[in-house]
């Protein structure tokens, strides 16, 4: 294997000692009762009610059709505004996605029903937002599935950096939000499952309850950029990494899951990727040009991350059985050990 060259910004002294917890190989530190312990306070978040649709570049003049939650939505804009509300037109239940919009005013493809802001029967525009990088809404009620989680004004979000390039990558997958956050929760995977991004991958500790990973992104087989980053959840659905040591310091990777249908979920991911160089604000004016690379290598991660949550809902739900519990293994062939 050829020996791997490091380049970047210096990253400080690796700590002395590891906590107890994060001793051993990988597979002993992944340990599966840590992670659910972390994905359960997670789902324990308030999220306002909020929900990733997509990028804010994604959602134009032209209306749109996402489903959130087993609701099916209608997405357009009067201007630069963002409008979200439910897809079924209130005469007869056309699809209001198939229809122009009309000075900001979706027009119904069948009988030519305008609709804006106001009310109409019991059809009702939901709040949106478009945070410049991402576009959201907000249902409230039943449809959260959580009482106890009261509307807020905007979104709860993690800090971002103030100037950035943004990419944004969006799949869907069938799964539920929790098994997306669950991928993010279990770092270690990510030098098994990714050789071809993650030249090599270390938890190195936690801080302020955060797991700390210093991870070599791989340029080339012998060429990397090592970087410390940290792991948090700021709502259910969302798991943001923060660079937080090395290059690119304060550049952020939010993951949203949005629960579309039952075991259908969108995984919708923004890079906001920062540096302190000096040439960094030319690259963002040839930000439209690095894009579509960032939004490669996100994908790549992503359809595979996918399979990796799609796994782990399977054989929640039922649908394989997990281990210990198959009926078939070859003979000679014992369960595989748990830890
Ligand atoms: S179904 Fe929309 S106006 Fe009739
Ligand atoms: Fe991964």
């Amino acid at each position: 294997m050829p020996k791997l060259k490091t380049v970047g910004n210096p990253l400080s002294p690796l700590p002395s000692e590891l906590p107890p917890e994060l001793r051993g190989p990988d597979w002993v530190q992944a340990n599966p009762h840590r992670i659910e312990r972390e994905l359960r306070a997670a789902l324990a978040l308030p999220s306002g009610g909020w929900y990733v649709l997509d990028s804010s570049r994604s959602i134009s003049g032209q209306p749109r059709r996402f489903w959130v939650e087993g609701r099916e939505l209608v997405a357009w804009r009067a201007g630069p505004e963002l409008r979200v509300a439910p897809d079924a037109c209130p005469h007869m239940g056309a699809s209001l996605a198939e229809g122009p919009v009309r000075d900001g005013r979706i027009v119904c493809p069948w009988h030519g029903l305008e609709l804006g802001t106001e009310k109409h029967g019991a059809w009702c525009p939901f709040e949106a937002l478009d945070d410049g990088v991402l576009c959201w809404v907000r249902l409230e009620g039943p449809a959260t599935g959580n009482p106890g989680d009261p509307p807020t004004p905007r979104p709860i979000t993690s800090p971002r950096p103030d100037t950035f390039i943004d990419s944004v990558m969006r799949l869907e997958a069938d799964c539920e939000p929790r098994d997306v956050i669950a991928n993010r929760l279990d770092p270690w995977h990510g030098v098994y499952y990714h050789p071809h991004t993650f030249k090599r991958l270390k938890v190195i500790g936690v801080e302020g309850g955060r797991l700390l990973v210093r991870v070599v992104y791989g340029m080339t087989d012998r060429l990397g950029i090592e970087v410390d980053a940290t792991f948090h959840c700021p709502d259910p659905r969302t798991i943001t990494m923060t660079i937080v040591g090395g290059e690119g310091t304060g550049s952020v990777v939010e993951t949203h899951a949005t629960p579309l249908r039952a075991g259908r979920s969108a995984i919708i991911e923004a890079t906001l990727a920062t540096s302190d160089r000096p040439g960094f604000q030319k690259a963002i004016r040839a930000a439209g040009l690095i894009r579509p690379f960032i939004r490669k290598s996100q994908r790549k991660l992503w359809v595979e991350d996918a399979a990796y949550a799609e796994r782990r809902y399977a054989l929640r739900t039922g649908q394989v059985p997990a281990a210990g519990r198959a009926l078939s293994a070859p003979a000679g062939e014992g369960p595989a050990q748990g830890h």
